[in-house]
């Protein structure tokens, strides 16, 4: 049976995902800090999933992920689907503190330990690390600066990782996933964002990436353009370009 670690599966995409591959019949570890949201997905499919209350933020994360991998008999794909992040055009310090410390030391901490994982089962199939990342990592975004910058920082760790993995031989492929806005709690509630997608769309786009071993997936195709059209905006006009959301 195929095994699958979704950190960050209490809500949002992460949860629908998990609980799409318990119903393919697949073995999947899920974890965040939320205990009750996680025993709710749990008692789904009681048989093929088990779950760990982890934070990202915490020393011990770490020690846990390597728990939930050896609980459900191994890993063969880990998704990071963890994440936060603010509107916060008032740089409040603590918010981007927070951005911070799960999308960045969070992410590194465990996307490096499913690595090392993959680099020491090396003979056996070839796994795959993949995460949920953002549309934001295109540009600095003046109303998100934490959070766009530290997307930007999980493209580029993700793409290092791709080039150590090669030159190491470590059988590995990474997949660099982008969504544009997706309706799910991180959003608060509102319904005002542009091009504003739902789980249901995202969902089977996202795991058809995974599955592809695609490098980079952007979710969806209007994003896409987006995306290209921002990273063509030369540096000395993006401060005058008015991003709201
Ligand atoms: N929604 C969008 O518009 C959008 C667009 C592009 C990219 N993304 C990215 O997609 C990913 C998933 O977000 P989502 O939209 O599905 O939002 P979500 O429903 O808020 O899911 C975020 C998940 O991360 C977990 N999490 C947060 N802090 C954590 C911590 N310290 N340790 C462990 N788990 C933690 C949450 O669980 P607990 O609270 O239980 O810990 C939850 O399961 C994020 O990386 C986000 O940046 C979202």
């Amino acid at each position: 049976m195929k095994r699958i670690i979704v950190i960050g599966a209490s809500s949002g995409m992460g949860r629908r995902i998990a609980e799409d591959y318990a119903k393919a019949g697949w073995r999947v570890g899920i974890a965040a800090r939320n205990e009750e949201r996680l025993r709710q997905v749990k008692d789904l499919f009681p048989e093929r999933i088990t779950y760990s209350v982890i934070d990202v933020t915490a020393q011990d994360a770490t020690k846990k992920f390597e728990d939930l991998i050896e609980e459900i008999g191994g890993m063969d794909i880990l998704l990071f689907a963890a994440g936060t992040g603010w509107y916060n055009p008032g740089l409040n310090l603590g918010k981007d503190e927070a951005t911070i410390g799960v999308n960045v030391t969070g992410f590194t901490r465990i996307v490096n330990a499913a690595y090392r994982y993959f680099k020491a089962t090396a003979n056996t199939s070839k796994g795959r690390i993949a995460a949920i990342t953002s549309v934001a990592g295109v540009k600095g975004l003046g109303v998100s600066a934490a959070y766009s910058a530290s997307k930007r920082y999980q493209w580029t760790y993700l793409q290092a990782l791709d080039q150590l993995a090669h030159s190491q031989h470590v059988n590995v492929s990474i997949t660099d996933i982008r969504p544009g806005f997706v309706d799910t709690p991180l959003l608060q509630g509102n319904h005002n964002y542009p091009m504003l997608m739902t789980v249901n769309e995202v969902a089977p786009r996202i795991e058809k990436a995974i599955m592809q071993r695609r490098r980079v997936a952007t979710i969806d195709s209007r994003w896409a353009v987006v995306s290209a059209l921002w990273s063509a905006i030369p540096n000395c006009l993006w401060p005058h370009l008015e991003v709201k959301m």
